[in-house]
Parts: structure tokens; C-alpha cells; sequence
């Protein structure tokens, strides 16, 4: 959550590189954002790390703040304040300590403002030191739990606890302080040094020719360099001339390890289409092909641990946990095998059980979710081998893991999950066709699923859904009916539905209509049907008779129409993959009924953020 970025270099249009940064990072959080960069700067001497050679004076040499409130968005930065710098930082934030307010938004700066501080995380311990730096005279100027650290390193530094007087290690000293999961990006303006350091949430660092990028996510430095440096937890950077890795708390110096990214910069353009969430849609038949072609490695030697496991347990949050339950499924229909499932936020609960041969397998497309991240942890911990099925290189999780697979998906930049659940089926699914020794089989469903939801994105069906989207763009309930792999399939098509047009919708298993749902239903209430053409199939087109005699409006998704359906969606009929195109289906009414009901933004629906790296 809250996405960071910045820059130090050879270009004096710093805030404006951080400003597009910051466009691109806009989906981790988007209550306000706000960049700093140095007053007046003199030309960056790279070479001399960035020391200014003409002497400035104090106040010369202070940081200005630009802060709005709201989404970065379209807009163009005006600012002549902000021009003609090569240090900047800046932050678009999901507020947790303070709220949305000017004051609040990120960065935070010291008394002096020669020191400005961006910030993903909690400080949990932020009341206590905030009242002792108010005791020391310092000034605050917001409610955040950010605002302590610029403040703090300036009493380190001031007040000469850093032996050496380095600006560096008055970081360090402060952050080691932070107690909590923390990633902070600061400034110093006199020495044009950014530092950066964390124990939670992500940071990765882009090197480029004469210039050095810092952000919370890979997308924001594609567009400038494909060499990174993923920071580990319990590691800080210094970013000037040049990059000096150590670790924490003591500061010993460690060797980098870089990575070259191979996500292409245009894959986080729109590329023509209005929004991110329609454009990642119509790539999930792409998605599903490479991993039809190119995944029987790494999937086999998935299957083989589990194989080799003594219970396998998976786990994920949201759209990921859907796919999780799927999995189940799957893992039960195609290999007779028993894998368990688990929300990630509720595993803690349940790890009683877990042995030194137990395998976990985390399903995430960030990587970073805490959820996720902390339960493999304590897996860990307990000897557990950790398998993670994952979307983004170099993440959390990606480190964690014993083993991983990349979902190959590209990055995903609208808030809702879409292809990254599709390629975590689809993994899912191959998964356990190699498991039961039907691997080939595996890749035709995968082949014969990108053909049936290309099928879906045709216009002729999508202007369907449109007017679907009209007829029920005034409804308050939608409830989606499904049995056995169609109810992981009804949980993710109400979450989409919820996330993405604010209607509220509940996905049930149908048999549990009668034990209490049922007295939902009303005059017009939509019901969604998921009707696979598998052994579910009569006893949900009986529920959905029960509902109708109530008087629902029915909708059906499948491959055979029937007479109870009021509204017919059909789709193909790929076994065990059917699940794939009917999610299709579920994402474009979600998207298109949030357009029909004004949604100005479907990319970032409200109070929602990409990766959910706070409790
Ligand atoms: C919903 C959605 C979220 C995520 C969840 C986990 O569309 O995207 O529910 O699935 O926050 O995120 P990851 O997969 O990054 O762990």
C-alpha cells in the first residue's frame, strides 16, 4: 500500500520523473500524493556524487513540497517551484494514521525541511517517539505516524548520536527505532543522498545511466531501466554517486545483487484501451497460452512436492484465495488428491498442524500481501517446505519461497485482479493434470480456454453484457449461485462485481440455499447462475428453479441454455476448465456495469489499494 518513488541524477527535471513515477504507482493507494524536491538546485555533479560545488546557503538548500489530495491521475504538474532539481521524492498514499488531508499526505519533512521522508507501513510505536520529539522542541505539522521520522533523524543527526555526524548513519538510527513493518524513502538536500531502508514492504531500486530510481514497485522504473535492485527486509540503500548496500541494524556492508526485469514498459500503458481493467481482461487469452506452452517444468516439479508432501496446504487472500479454493477443487477432481486451502489471514489460526513435511503453497500476484507473507513466514519457521505461485519477480514472497512460479501474467495495474487470478487457475489446473498424469491434457484444456474466452471478447457478446449491465445498473443485490468448482467461481464474480460497480453481491453454494439465503430473495432480486455442464449441473438449475418461484430475475452462465434462465450467457464447455471463461463473463458485467453506474475509475475502486502490505 502507498506507492513511493525517487530520483537522483543527472536530469534537473527530478520532480517531474518522480511526478510520472508516481502515475504509474498510483494503484498501490490513491487518498493523496505529494512530491519534494530541493529549492534551487545547484547542477548535479554525478561524479562527485552529487556535492554541490557552488556553496549554498541553508535555507537555499531546504526542500518545497508539492501535496493535493486525491488521485495523481491525468494531471499535469505546473508547479514552477518543483522545476530544475535532480533530488526528488515523492509518495501516492492509502491513508492509515491521519486522515486524507493535504497535512497529511506524504512527503514529511523536518524542522529545517532539509530532510523529506515518504513512507509505506505502520509505525506502531510512532506515539511514543512523536511525544519525545515534541518534548526535544521539534514541530509537527500532521497526524501521520510518518512525520517521526524525518524528525527523528534530524535529532540524530543534531544532537551528534551519530558518531561520524553522517547523514547515513542518522537513517539508520532512526529507522532501527521504527518498531513495525516500514519501508521509508528519505532525502537529505544538502548532500543529494537518497537513503532507503525496510522491513516490510517492498523497494526496488532501478540503476541507470548516471541515475539511480527508487520505488515501491518495478513498473514505476521500467520506463527507465530494467536493472534493479530488489531490497531485502532489514536492508538499507544509499543512492548518490553511487549504491551501497548494507544491512540492518548494524550497518554492515552487503553485495548487491542486481536483476534485469524482463516486463516490456508498454505492458503498463493502456495501449488504446479506456482503462487498465479492460485491457488486462482481453490479455487473459495471451496469458493463457504461455503457460499452456511454456510451463511444464516448473509446474512438474510443483507437482512432484506435493506428491512428495505430507499435507499441502494453499493459501491466499481475496481474488488469490478464490483460486486457492479452486485448487481444492481441482486437486480433488482431476488428481484425487487432498489439498487444503486457507484465507491467509486466518492460517495463523490453523497452523497448529504443520510439520517439517508439510508443504505450503502462498498464491499471490504482488507478492507482498502481509497476509500472506507472514503466515509463510511462521511456516517457515516451522520447517515447512514453501512453494509460491506468484506474479511479481523479486517480491517478498518470490524470496521467501523455496520454490516458484512465475504467473507470467505481466504486471497488473488495475486495482482489481483479473489475469492473475486467470494464470492462478490456470497453473492450478496444469498442476493437477500433471500430478494425475494428464499433462497433455492439461495444455489442451488451457489452448481450448484462451479460444472460449476469446469467444467472450467478442463484440457481439460483449455488447450483451452491456445491455446487462444497463438492466441491472440500478439493482442493489446480485447473488451468484454455484456448486463445487462453480462456487469459487460465484465467490470471484461477486468479488468483482462488489469491488468493481459497488453493487453488493454474495456468491453461495447452491445447496445452501435453503438452509437460510433463500430469504434474500425477492420480486426482480438477480440471481446469477453458473451452470458448467458437469455433475453440478441439474441440482443448480433446481436452485435456480427455487429462487425463480420467488420471483429472481435469472441469469445463466454456461454452455446449455435452459428455459428457467431469464438471461442467457453462454459459454464454452471445457471440463475442468469451464471455470476460466465464466470468470471472463463476471469480469466484463463488473466493468461494465460499473460504467453504467457512473463509475468514473474503475482501475482504482474506492478505499481499495493494489497490495495490501499494512494488517
Ligand atoms: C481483488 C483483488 C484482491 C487481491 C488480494 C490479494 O480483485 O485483487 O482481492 O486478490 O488483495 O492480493 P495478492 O494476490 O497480491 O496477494
Amino acid at each position: 500500500m502507498c506507492g513511493i518513488f525517487g530520483y537522483v541524477g543527472k536530469q534537473n527535471n527530478a520532480a517531474q520523473i518522480v511526478f510520472e513515477g508516481l502515475k504509474l504507482l498510483e494503484y498501490r493507494g490513491y487518498d493523496s500524493w505529494g512530491i519534494a524536491t530541493k529549492v534551487k538546485s545547484q547542477p548535479f555533479d554525478f561524479a562527485q556524487g552529487g556535492k554541490s560545488k557552488v556553496k549554498t546557503t541553508k535555507e537555499k538548500n531546504g526542500f518545497v513540497v508539492e501535496r493535493r489530495v486525491g488521485k495523481i491521475g491525468d494531471r499535469t504538474l505546473s508547479s514552477k517551484v518543483l522545476a530544475n532539481s535532480h533530488l526528488a521524492v515523492g509518495h501516492t498514499r492509502w491513508a492509515t494514521h491521519g486522515g486524507v488531508s493535504v497535512a497529511n499526505a506524504h512527503p514529511h519533512l523536518d524542522c529545517r525541511k532539509q530532510i523529506a521522508v515518504v513512507h509505506n507501513g505502520i509505525i506502531e510505536n510512532f506515539q511514543e517517539l512523536r511525544k519525545d520529539l515534541i518534548k526535544k522542541g521539534h514541530k509537527f505539522r500532521s497526524q501521520t505516524d510518518t512525520e517521526v521520522v524525518p524528525h527523528l533523524i534530524e535529532e540524530n543527526y543534531n544532537a551528534a548520536l551519530v558518531k561520524e555526524k553522517s547523514f547515513t548513519s542518522a537513517v539508520r538510527q532512526a529507522f532501527n527505532k521504527l518498531k513495525g513493518l516500514n519501508a521509508i524513502v528519505v532525502a537529505y538536500s544538502p548532500s543529494s543522498k537518497i537513503v532507503a531502508a525496510k522491513t516490510g514492504s517492498p523497494l526496488v531500486v532501478g540503476i541507470g545511466d548516471g541515475e539511480l530510481f527508487v520505488a515501491s514497485d518495478a513498473p514505476g522504473i521500467l520506463k527507465h531501466t530494467r536493472k534493479a535492485l530488489f531490497l531485502e527486509d532489514n536492508q538499507m540503500v544509499i543512492l548518490g554517486k553511487d549504491i551501497k548496500l548494507i544491512s540492518l541494524p548494524k550497518g554492515k556492508e552487503v553485495k548487491p545483487k542486481f536483476q534485469i526485469l524482463d516486463w516490456k514498459f508498454n505492458q503498463v500503458e493502456k495501449g488504446g484501451f479506456a482503462h487498465f481493467l479492460l485491457k488486462e481482461i482481453y490479455e487473459q487469452p495471451a496469458v493463457l497460452e504461455n503457460i499452456a506452452l511454456y510451463y511444464d517444468d516448473s509446474v512438474g516439479k510443483l507437482a512432484a512436492l506435493i506428491d512428495k508432501a505430507f499435507g499441502t496446504f494453499m493459501l491466499g487472500c481475496g481474488t488469490a484465495s478464490y483460486a486457492a479454493l479452486a485448487g481444492t477443487y481441482l486437486f480433488s477432481r482431476i488428481a484425487k488428491k487432498h489439498v487444503n486451502f486457507s484465507i491467509g489471514s486466518e492460517f495463523k489460526y490453523l497452523e497448529d498442524y504443520l510439520t517439517p513435511r508439510s508443504l505450503l503453497i502462498a498464491i499471490s500476484q504482488s507478492g507482498e500481501t502481509i497476509d500472506v507473507v507472514e503466515p509463510v513466514e511462521a511456516a517457515k519457521k516451522k520447517g515447512c517446505k514453501i512453494a509460491a505461485i506468484l506474479n511479481v519477480l523479486g517480491s517478498t514472497l518470490y524470496r521467501q519461497s523455496d520454490y516458484k512460479i512465475l504467473l507470467g501474467a505481466g504486471p497488473e495495474k488495475a486495482v482489481v485482479g483479473t489475469k492473475s487470478f486467470i494464470a492462478m487457475i490456470a497453473v492450478l489446473l496444469l498442476c493437477a493434470c500433471t500430478l494425475a498424469k494428464m499433462k497433455k491434457k492439461g495444455k489442451l484444456l488451457l489452448k481450448e480456454s484462451a479460444k472460449g474466452v476469446r469467444l467472450i471478447l467478442r463484440e457481439d457478446f460483449v455488447n450483451k453484457i452491456k445491455r446487462l449491465a444497463e438492466d441491472l445498473k440500478k439493482q442493489k443485490h446480485i447473488y451468484v449461485l454455484g456448486r463445487g468448482l462453480s462456487y469459487a467461481t460465484a465467490l470471484e464474480a461477486t468479488l468483482k462485481l462488489k469491488e468493481t460497480s459497488c453493487i453488493h453481491a454474495e456468491g453461495f453454494a447452491g445447496g445452501e440455499l435453503k438452509h437460510g439465503v433463500i430469504a434474500l430473495i425477492e420480486n426482480g432480486t438477480p440471481c446469477i447462475i453458473i451452470a458448467p455442464n458437469d455433475e453440478t449441473y441439474n441440482d443448480i438449475i433446481s436452485n435456480a428453479q427455487e429462487v425463480k418461484v420467488r420471483g429472481a430475475f435469472i441469469i445463466g452462465i454456461g454452455p446449455k441454455d435452459n428455459p428457467v434462465f431469464d438471461r442467457f450467457l453462454p459459454t464454452s464447455d471445457i471440463k475442468d476448465a469451464t471455470i476460466i471463461p465464466q470468470v471472463v463473463v463476471a469480469q466484463l458485467l463488473a466493468y461494465y456495469l460499473a460504467l453504467a453506474r457512473g463509475i468514473a475509475d474503475p482501475d482504482k475502486p474506492r478505499n481499495l489499494a493494489k497490495s495490501v502490505t499494512v494488517k
